[in-house]
């Protein structure tokens, strides 16, 4: 089928089918295999819709304590991905590391470009259960500290969040940190999903796949922008300050990190504001409020300067504040929460194969000859 339309940055292209998720912006929301996203946050944990992503289905109770099970037998990881983490140079970046111990971690895989069913859920398994460990331990090697291992006393998201701060969370952090993972989990065809379902499409493996999602996350247009947010609102440090300081950056045409959104643009992003009324609410309890009044500040300053709405990583960043989250594993943490949603996409692209492979509008020379 010849289509010439040539759309820069894919924008509004549909890409795949899937029967994952999608972004319902007329609706404002985010649906995932029938579920509304938010509601699903509010009302179920992290591992439950992690299953729901993979399985294809909530689970009952019985699903649910197999899956935990599961999961605790396969969250400690070979001690050789953590020397291999040990071994990077010391300007190291927490991607980085994530990105080779992704990759490292197919080596000790047997099966490793096996596409059954049985052995992707494995894997599947196998992704979900090692990335607290090393994704938490990718900060501790790099500043020289002992690695924390699993507590398979706590569950996911409280043994996750231990595992960084080396305290066992109350349960108002739990439950915060565990609607965060949430919200991340998945969001329709960002880019590194894209990413993730090109490279599985030509039937490399899994970890593959995940690794190119990784580099892609990296990046302050997509996940690295919660970083971003963290330190700048670090540098406005009262809530007077974000008016200049956000116009005068806006003077110099520079882009505001968390604002804006390829899809949802000019609509809010329902995921900014269940962070919001969970960054209100931990305020309440840890104090911090000029954090909170400088982010609404900011949000007012950017709606009328710009008409542009937070997206998730705007007000993600003081929320992981808040529950002791050095800044430099905030992208890392995106990624781990995000992994159900790729892995449940690599899978969905193995079962309706066609490798991707587009056209070019080609703009350079032609019939030259060398000497
Ligand atoms: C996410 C993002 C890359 C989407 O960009 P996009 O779809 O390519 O949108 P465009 O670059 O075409 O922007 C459209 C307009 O909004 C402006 N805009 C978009 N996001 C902006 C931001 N964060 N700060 C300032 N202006 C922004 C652009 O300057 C442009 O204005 P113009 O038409 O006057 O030139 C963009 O909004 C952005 O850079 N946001 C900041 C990074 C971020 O938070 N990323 C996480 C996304 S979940």
């Amino acid at each position: 089928m010849a289509d010439n339309t040539y759309r820069p940055g894919l924008e509004g292209i549909i890409a795949t089918e899937t029967s994952l998720s999608y972004l319902d912006v007329e609706h404002e929301q985010i649906v995932i295999r029938g579920y509304d996203l938010i509601e699903l946050a509010t009302k179920v944990d992290y591992l439950r819709v992690a299953y729901l992503l993979v399985s294809g289905h909530l689970p009952n109770d019985e699903e649910y304590e197999n899956f935990v099970r599961q999961l605790n037998e396969l969250q400690n990881i070979p001690k050789q991905i953590y020397s291999i983490m040990g071994s990077l140079g010391k300007h190291v970046q927490l991607m980085d590391s994530l990105r080779t111990a992704l990759s490292a971690l197919a080596s000790f895989d047997p099966a490793v470009d096996h596409r059954d069913p049985d052995n992707l859920w494995h894997q599947s398994l196998v992704l979900l259960g090692t990335m607290p460990a090393i994704v938490a331990n990718s900060y501790h090697i790099k500043n020289h500290e002992p690695v924390i291992e699993a507590d398979p006393k706590l569950g996911y998201s409280a043994n996750f969040l231990k595992m960084i701060t080396g305290k066992v969370p109350d349960e108002t952090e739990t439950r915060a940190f565990d609607q965060l993972l949430t919200v991340y989990i998945e969001h329709e065809m960002p880019n590194s999903t894209f990413a993730a379902i090109v490279i599985a499409s030509t039937l490399s493996d899994m970890y593959g796949a995940l690794v190119g999602a990784v580099a892609s996350l990296k990046g302050t247009l997509h996940g690295g922008a919660n970083e971003a947010v963290m330190k700048m609102l670090l540098e406005m440090q009262t809530p007077d300050q974000v008016e200049p300081y956000l116009k005068d950056k806006l003077a110099r045409k520079e882009r505001i990190m968390g604002f804006g959104h390829r899809v949802y643009m000019k609509k809010p992003d329902p995921r900014a504001l269940l962070m919001k009324a969970s960054l209100k609410q931990l305020v309440a309890i840890k104090g911090h409020a000029d954090l909170y009044d400088m982010c609404v500040k900011g949000e007012e300053v950017m709606q009328k300067e710009k008409g542009l709405f937070p997206n998730l990583d705007y007000y993600a960043a003081p929320v992981y504040y808040l529950l002791d989250v050095p800044i430099d594993l905030y992208t890392p943490i995106f990624f781990a929460a995000r992994t159900a949603g790729l892995v449940a996409h690599v899978r969905e692209q193995y079962e309706h194969n066609r490798l991707f492979r587009p056209r070019v509008l080609y703009t350079g020379q032609q019939g030259l000859h060398p000497q």
